[in-house]
C-alpha cells in the first residue's frame, strides 16, 4: 500500500531557520503525527535548497567552498528540526548525489522531447532577486528597492515551453478542486493564469552562477532555482526506481503562501505533467507569521528566534502555541505577551494544575491507585458526554486542518475537567465516612484521570512530549494509535499514578 507522503518547502541555505520555517515543519510534523495515530503508514520529507547565487556570495564573502557553506547551514536547520521534534523520515539537500541525478534526467527527458529550447535574452536582471525584470516592475518609472543593483544583459539561456501546458493546467484546477488547500488560494492562481504565460528561463551561465546543478545538454550552464528545488519531491523518494511508487504522488506539499504562485502551483504542475508524472494530490498552503503586521523575514530583521522560546519554555509549549494561534491558511501576528497568557494560562493553570491535582489526591486518598468508577450521576454524565463529544469533534476538526479550533476544544474540556472536580470537591468528600461519599469519591478521581487520559491522547500529535509523559504518570504505556483510545473507558482502574511532577514551571522573571 501506498504511504501518506508530506513534504515541506525546502528552506533556502542562505539564512538562519526563523520562525516561519520552524511553524511548517512543526505543523507538516503534526499531520505526519496525526495520521500515523489514525494507522496510515507515513512518510514525511523536509529538507534543504542550497544552490543559487547568494549561497555563492556568501560563501565567497566566509572564504569557503558553497558545500563547505551549506553543511554548516545544514547543520542549523537539521539541528532545528531535532529540537522541534520534527519526526521527518528523511532529509533531503539538493546538493546530494541523488538529487542531481534526477533533476538532469528530468531536464534531458524534457530536452528530447522538444519542451526546452535556447534563446538569447535581452531585458533587466536583478541582481538581489536573481531575476530578469519586466517593464512593469518598475514603480513610477523606478526599479523598486528590493531589486537591489539592476543591469541590462544580454544571454543566451534555455527556456522550458510552459505556455503550451496553460490550457490544460487551468481546466485541470478548474476541475481538482482538492487541489489547492484552503479552496479561496485558487482563486489567486486562476488570476495569475487569466495572462498568457511566459516560457520559463531555466538556466544561467556558468560565468553567472556556478554552484548550481549542470545541465546534460550543455556543460556551460546550470539549471537554476525552480527546476531544481521542486524536483526535491521526486528525487528524494527515488524517481525512477521501483521504490517511487511507494510514495509518490504526494497527499501534501506544505508550503507558504508566497511559493504558492507561480512556482508550486503553475511550474510544478506543468514539469510533471510535461515529464509524464502524476501530480501531487494537494498543496496545503499556510500564511504567515508577522510582526507587529510585517512579514517576518531574515531581510526585514524582524525575526523571533524559535530556539530561544524553546529553551525557555520547552519544545511541547511552543508547538501547541503555534498550532493554537495559527487558522492554517490565515496569517497570524506573533505576540510574546499572548505566547506568555497562553503558557501560564492554558498550560500551566488549566493542564498543569489538572495533573498535579490529580497525582496529588490520588496520592492522599488512593494510595496512587487509580480507583474505579461507581456512581454515574448528573455531573458525571455531563463530563462523560462532553469526552465523547469532544473526541470526535476533534478528529475531525484536525481531518479538516483545523487545529486550532482542535485545541480549542480539547481545552475546553479540559477546563471542565478541573470543574468537575470542584464540583464533587474530593477533598470535602474525603472528610465523609459515609459510604455513598467514599464511592463518590473514588468515582471523581477515576472520572478525572479517564478524562484526562482522554485530553493527553487528544494533543498527542501537537504535544507528543507532554502526551507521553501524562499517560506515563498515568500508568500507561504510550499509545501506538488513536483507534479504541480517544473513547471513554475503563483502562486506568488499578494503574499506578507516578509521582508529583510540575509540566509548565513557572516562567522565571529576568
Ligand atoms: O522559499 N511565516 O525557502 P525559504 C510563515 N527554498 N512561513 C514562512 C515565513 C513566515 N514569516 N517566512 C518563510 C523557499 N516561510 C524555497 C522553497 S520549495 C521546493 C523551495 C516559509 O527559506 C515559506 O513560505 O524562503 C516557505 O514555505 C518556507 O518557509 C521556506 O522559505
Ligand atoms: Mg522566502
Amino acid at each position: 500500500m501506498k504511504n501518506f507522503y508530506l513534504t515541506t518547502a525546502i528552506d533556502y541555505a542562505n539564512g538562519s531557520p526563523h520562525l516561519g520555517h520552524a511553524y511548517e515543519k512543526v505543523l507538516a510534523d503534526v499531520i505526519a503525527r496525526y495520521k500515523r495515530l489514525c494507522g496510515e503508514s507515513v512518510y514525511f520529507l523536509t529538507g534543504l535548497d542550497e544552490h543559487g547565487q547568494k549561497v555563492q556570495q556568501s560563501a565567497k564573502k566566509a572564504g569557503v567552498e558553497p558545500i563547505a557553506f551549506c553543511d554548516e547551514q545544514a547543520e542549523k536547520f537539521i539541528s532545528m528540526c531535532k529540537l522541534l521534534d520534527i519526526s521527518n523520515d528523511d532529509y533531503i539537500r539538493t546538493s546530494q548525489e541523488r538529487h542531481k541525478k534526477v533533476v538532469r534526467q528530468i531536464l534531458q527527458m524534457l530536452y528530447d522531447k522538444g519542451d526546452i529550447y535556447k534563446a538569447e535574452y535581452k531585458g533587466f536582471y536583478s541582481t538581489r532577486q536573481e531575476q530578469f525584470l519586466q517593464e512593469k516592475d518598475r514603480v513610477d518609472g523606478k526599479w523598486p528597492e528590493i531589486f537591489g543593483d539592476v543591469v541590462e544583459i544580454t544571454e543566451s539561456n534555455y527556456f522550458f515551453k510552459i505556455q503550451q501546458y496553460q490550457e490544460w493546467l487551468v481546466d485541470y484546477i478548474k476541475k481538482n478542486e482538492d487541489f489547492i488547500f484552503p479552496r479561496f488560494r485558487a482563486k489567486q492562481v486562476m488570476e495569475f493564469l487569466k495572462e498568457p504565460l511566459n516560457d520559463l528561463c531555466i538556466s544561467r551561465p556558468k560565468e553567472r552562477l556556478e554552484w548550481g546543478i549542470e545541465l546534460p545538454f550543455d556543460s556551460g550552464y546550470v539549471t537554476y532555482v525552480w527546476f531544481d528545488a521542486l524536483v526535491n519531491y521526486i528525487s528524494a523518494i527515488g524517481y525512477g526506481t521501483d521504490e517511487f511508487s511507494k510514495n509518490w504522488p504526494a497527499d501534501f506539499h506544505v508550503i507558504g503562501k508566497d511559493i504558492l504562485v507561480p512556482p508550486h502551483s503553475v511550474y510544478w504542475p506543468i514539469m510533471l505533467h510535461a515529464a509524464g508524472i502524476e501530480l501531487p494530490k494537494s498543496l496545503l498552503v499556510h500564511g504567515w507569521w508577522m510582526s507587529s503586521g510585517e512579514k517576518m523575514s531574515k531581510s526585514l530583521g524582524n525575526i523571533v528566534n524559535p530556539l530561544d522560546l524553546v529553551e525557555k519554555f520547552g519544545v511541547d509549549a511552543f508547538r501547541y502555541f503555534l498550532m493554537r494561534e495559527m487558522n492554517v491558511g490565515q496569517d497570524s501576528d506573533f505576540s510574546f505577551d499572548l505566547f506568555l497568557t497562553r503558557y501560564t494560562s492554558d498550560l500551566g493553570n488549566d493542564l498543569g494544575n489538572l495533573l498535579s491535582r490529580l497525582l496529588n489526591m490520588g496520592k492522599r486518598y488512593c494510595a496512587s491507585v487509580v480507583p474505579s468508577a461507581k456512581v454515574e450521576e448528573e455531573f458525571e454524565k455531563q463530563l462523560i458526554d462532553l469526552a465523547r463529544e469532544t473526541s470526535q469533534e476533534v478528529l475531525r476538526l484536525y481531518d479538516g486542518m483545523q487545529f486550532h479550533i482542535g485545541l480549542e476544544k480539547t481545552f475546553a474540556f479540559i477546563r471542565a475537567i478541573n470543574r468537575y472536580a470542584e464540583q464533587r470537591a474530593p477533598w470535602k468528600l474525603a472528610k465523609s465516612e459515609a459510604e455513598a461519599d467514599k464511592l463518590a469519591l473514588e468515582t471523581t478521581l477515576a472520572n478525572m484521570a479517564e478524562a484526562l487520559r482522554v485530553a493527553s491522547v487528544l494533543i498527542a500529535p501537537i504535544m507528543p512530549n507532554v502526551s507521553a509523559k501524562i499517560l506515563t504518570l498515568l500508568g500507561l504505556e504510550n499509545i501506538e494509535k488513536f483507534e479504541g483510545n480517544t473513547e471513554w473507558s475503563n483502562v486506568l482502574e488499578g494503574k499506578t499514578l507516578g509521582a508529583q511532577e510540575i509540566l509548565f514551571p513557572r516562567p522565571t522573571t529576568e
